[in-house]
């Protein structure tokens, strides 16, 4: 496996990759096992598999979220190297934004509902670190998850309408035993907050209105961003101290 801190070295790099289709996974890092889950989905596609880390400054709303954010390099490259990836890009946010982010991808409707409600500029941030990751790797086929859904959506409705020449990848939502989906954040829950956080799958699944939903969670001590059900999913987006979590289901 190879690693590029160097976005100059990268770019030597790929220019001279053999065809062969290629797939990317975009990450923050502090991988699990739904991270794991893409680049699998990415390997049976694909003869060669990229995934980057890096944690975007730009699409974290608090401060204090970016400053928490867990990291683990060396876990995370033993994982992926683990995981058959051909190569790994760990820019640091001076070669990512080396324009000071003069240039970004604004989005107008759809990243302001939801969790962009809640996050201002959020969305913008990761459209803009996804634009520039795929404009670095040029990939065939690009992975994203379903847990994230606003985002897969907007990426999605972002690669149609600047005609990019990738294929967004959607996969499933991977859960720990008890439902929780899996996210970098869960390790921030202490552990009386780690069994209520069960309750965000289940109070999607069980309740019969997305109002009844918000009732039950208000009821365990969340609290809720929004519930809504929107185009056949039901998405949830709530707090257990200073942690937030979101979660969608198909209803
Ligand atoms: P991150 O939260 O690290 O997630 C990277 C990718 O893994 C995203 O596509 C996300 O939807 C997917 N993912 C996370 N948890 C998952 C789970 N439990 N099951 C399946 N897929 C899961 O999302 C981001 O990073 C960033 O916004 C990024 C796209 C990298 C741009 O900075």
């Amino acid at each position: 496996m190879k690693t590029f801190t160097s976005i100059a070295e990268w770019q030597i790099f790929r220019a001279a990759m053999k065809a062969g289709p290629i797939g990317f996974v975009p990450t923050m890092g502090a991988l699990h096992e739904g991270h794991l889950s893409l680049v699998e989905a990415s390997r049976v596609d694909n003869i060669f598999t990229i995934v980057s880390v890096f944690v975007n400054p730009k699409q974290f709303d608090d401060a204090g979220d970016f400053e928490a954010y867990p990291a683990d390099y060396q876990e995370d490259l033993g994982r992926l190297e683990k995981a058959g990836v051909d190569a790994v890009l760990l820019p640091d946010a001076g070669q990512i934004y080396a324009d000071d982010y003069r240039f970004k991808v604004t989005e107008n409707e759809f990243s302001q509902q939801l969790c962009g409600a809640h996050r201002p500029g959020h969305f913008d941030g990761v459209l803009t670190v996804v634009m520039r990751l795929l404009n670095l790797v040029r990939p065939d086929n690009a992975y994203f998850g379903e847990k994230d859904y606003q985002q897969l959506q907007l990426i999605r409705d972002m690669a149609a309408a600047f005609f990019m020449p990738v294929n967004i990848v959607a996969c499933a939502t991977v859960r720990e035993a008890d439902g929780l989906a899996m996210s970098s954040r869960n390790q921030r829950l202490d552990k009386r907050q780690r069994e209520k956080a069960a309750t965000l799958y289940a109070a999607l699944n069980q309740s019969s209105s997305a109002e009844q939903a918000r009732d039950v969670l208000t009821r365990q001590g969340f609290e809720v961003d929004y519930v809504e059900d929107i185009a056949g999913r039901r998405l949830v987006a709530a707090r257990l101290g200073d942690t937030r979590l979101i979660d969608n289901v198909r209803i």
